[in-house]
């Protein structure tokens, strides 16, 4: 791993308005479905959190190929494994809070438009990133959290379901009966994280989005990083897209992804604004080396980053590229 010590990493942030400028989106509203079958719609690149972000691409390329715009495209990925209950970290078949009620964490950031919407603590609906996305369609607002975020879903006529699994309840159940049980945190292999995913069309246009069942057995009410905008997600047409999984109470008094996409605003690249915001954790203090954090970014150029913080969290990612949908391991920090 190259070290940043040695890189020019602050440039001048009128350097990086100029970047903006050459970046400018090629068309129009983002959220219009251009027209299928349109040549430049073979730009499309995108940075997934951990292996099932393989599945994730794959469908999230195919919505955009076939005229979906890149907001669809990032949602419909990210559906995919909201709807998956073997992933036990997200939407349906999380594990759930401390009183074994699956609450979902979502949002989804139009880098164009500058506008994003989030959902927070939903209970029964297991596409929070759906429901987030018409907070940006169809309201004025920006977060929506709990009950108000229920009603708002089911008057655009989400369906109310059980999300728990029978899976996701023994979970649960094991916990509980566990007179010694570690609250808030459950330090396992199944336990991490939050799928989330950044892109851009090829010409300019990012999108980032994120969505989890958050921390296992977490206290009722708790919401973290994923449902935080500049937290779990940030895009921004002129400086690029960031993403984090995690432990989101953690990250998000960092303010993960705000943060990475203002480095490469500054002039970073993605690697070393991902490397550098992990650092700056650990500068700050020193006790976060052995935090669980991961970050991906992406800028306006389809240049990729990403980083781990320790091997005891070391994020695999997916890639989708020259419609090559790959899976990787990350570089760890420390
Ligand atoms: N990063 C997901 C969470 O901590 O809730």
């Amino acid at each position: 791993m190259e070290s940043i010590g040695r890189r020019k990493f602050m440039k001048s942030v009128a350097g990086a308005t100029a970047l903006g400028a050459s970046m400018a989106p090629a068309s129009g509203n983002p959220g219009s479905p251009p027209s299928a079958g349109d040549p430049a719609r073979t730009g499309l690149i995108l940075l997934t959190t951990w292996q099932w972000g393989v599945k994730a691409n794959e469908r999230a390329a195919e919505v955009f190929q076939g005229g979906g715009s890149l907001l669809d495209a990032v949602e419909k990925g990210i559906n995919v494994i909201e709807d998956d209950p073997a992933v036990m970290t997200v939407g349906y078949g999380g594990v759930p809070n401390a009183d074994g009620i699956v609450s979902l964490d979502a949002a989804i950031m139009d880098g164009t438009r500058h506008r994003a919407g989030s959902i927070c603590d939903l209970h029964m609906i297991k596409n929070p990133i759906s429901v987030a996305r018409q907070v940006i369609e169809k309201t004025s607002h920006t977060t929506m959290a709990g009950e108000g975020a229920f009603l708002f879903a089911l008057k655009l006529g989400f369906k109310p379901e059980q999300l728990l699994t029978p899976e996701s309840l023994k979970v649960w159940m094991k916990w509980k009966a566990n007179p010694n049980r570690k609250t808030f945190w459950l330090k396992s292999e199944k336990n991490h994280d939050t799928i989330g995913m950044v892109g851009t069309d090829g010409k300019g246009h990012m999108v980032a989005g994120c969505s989890t069942s958050g921390l296992a057995f977490k206290i009722p009410g708790r919401i973290a990083d994923s449902s935080l905008v500049g937290c779990g997600v940030y895009a921004d047409d002129n400086a690029g897209a960031a993403s984090a999984t995690g432990d989101g109470d953690l990250m998000t008094n960092y303010c993960t992804s705000v943060s990475i996409v203002q480095a490469m605003a500054r002039g970073a690249s993605p690697q070393e604004a991902c490397e550098d915001l992990l650092r700056h954790m650990v500068k700050s203090d020193p006790r976060n080396k052995d935090g669980q954090c991961a970050v991906i970014a992406m800028n306006p150029r389809g240049e990729m980053g990403n980083a781990s913080m320790n091997q005891g969290f070391r994020l695999k990612y997916s890639t989708w590229k020259d419609g090559k949908n790959q899976l990787q391991e990350g570089p760890v920090v420390y």
